[in-house]
């Protein structure tokens, strides 16, 4: 397994390698756990190279304080990543990504305007922005994305298509713990205390998913029920629970095809996030 560091290296290791079949990106900010292997084990069937970069991005958080203590256990990352057979790791410093801060920069509209993108501003620019980067210097034919960030995936689908750029974005269900939890890289921030009360989000979007297979169709009525299962708790704050069109991340009022429930609730000082699909009956 090769470990590279800037763009420059990346872009030329990759000039040999790129004749001789498939290159599959796995993006990711480090901290992997098991939903990122996933992502990995899946590049690893369907491609010949396999490239992770490890890069935690500070164009797209919006709060120091959450950039300052995101976990960056680079040794432990990159075992992980060679006992998955992974052929190159990209770990970028932020001066090599960027030396100077970035005049030119994706801008997201519709996609990123509301749920984490109304709480988040400039988030899903700084996301973009980041991963066109890493699609320049790597040139994947196919980069993959988990669906526990539904918002994120549906922005770099809509990037990719808007920009005809030429990936082809693979999508892969959300590894959870066994009491549902969604793995995060933000979860081991938790105590124990707020570790017990972290299901409350899955719990809420179950219960609106059942609702809706049930024949609600009405979107405050199905958020109503939903939000209303999440225990009151000094430390639980749910941010949203938003019901919205899986591709454009529009907000439904009527529920009559498939709709995403997605939420995010703060356990504490950690920001949670995770979403269900909810299909009404037919
Ligand atoms: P990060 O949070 O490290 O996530 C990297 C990838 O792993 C994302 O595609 C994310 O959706 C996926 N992932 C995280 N938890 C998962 C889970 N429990 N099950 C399945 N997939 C999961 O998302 C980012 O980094 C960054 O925004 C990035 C795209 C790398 C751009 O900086």
């Amino acid at each position: 397994m090769r470990v590279v560091q800037t763009p420059d290296e990346i872009r030329a290791s990759m000039v040999s390698r790129r004749g001789s079949g498939t290159v599959g990106l796995v993006p990711t900010m480090g901290a992997l756990h098991a939903g990122h292997a996933r992502l990995i084990e899946r590049a690893r069937a369907d491609c010949t190279t396999v490239v992770v970069s490890i890069f935690v991005n500070p164009l797209q958080f919006d709060r120091a304080d959450d950039l300052a203590r995101y976990p960056r256990p680079l040794h432990a990352d990159l075992a992980l990543c060679e006992q998955l057979g992974v052929d190159v790791v990209f770990a970028p410093t932020p001066e090599s990504v960027y030396p100077e801060p970035p005049d030119v920069t994706v801008h997201v509209g519709a996609t990123a305007k509301y749920l984490c993108g109304a709480f988040r501003p400039g988030h899903f620019n700084g996301v973009a922005t980041v991963v066109l980067k890493l699609f320049n210097v790597v040139q994947p034919q196919v980069a993959y994305f988990g669906e526990k960030d539904a918002q994120q995936l549906a922005v770099i689908r809509r990037m990719v298509a808007d920009l005809n750029v030429p990936v082809t974005i693979a999508p892969v269900p959300t590894v959870r713990e066994p009491d549902g939890l969604a793995l995060s890289s933000r979860n081991q921030l938790l105590s124990a205390e707020e570790r017990a009360l972290a299901p409350a989000l899955r719990q809420a979007l179950i219960v609106a998913r059942d609702v809706v297979a049930g024949g609600t169709r009405d979107t405050a009525a199905v958020k109503q029920l939903a939000a209303g299962t999440i225990p009151g708790n000094e430390r639980l704050r749910l941010e949203y629970l938003e019901i919205v069109d899986p591709w454009t991340f529009q907000p439904l009022e009527h529920i009559d095809r498939p709709a995403l429930a997605a939420g995010a609730l703060w356990v504490g000082s950690t920001r949670l996030i995770d979403n269900v699909l909810c299909t009404p009956p037919a």
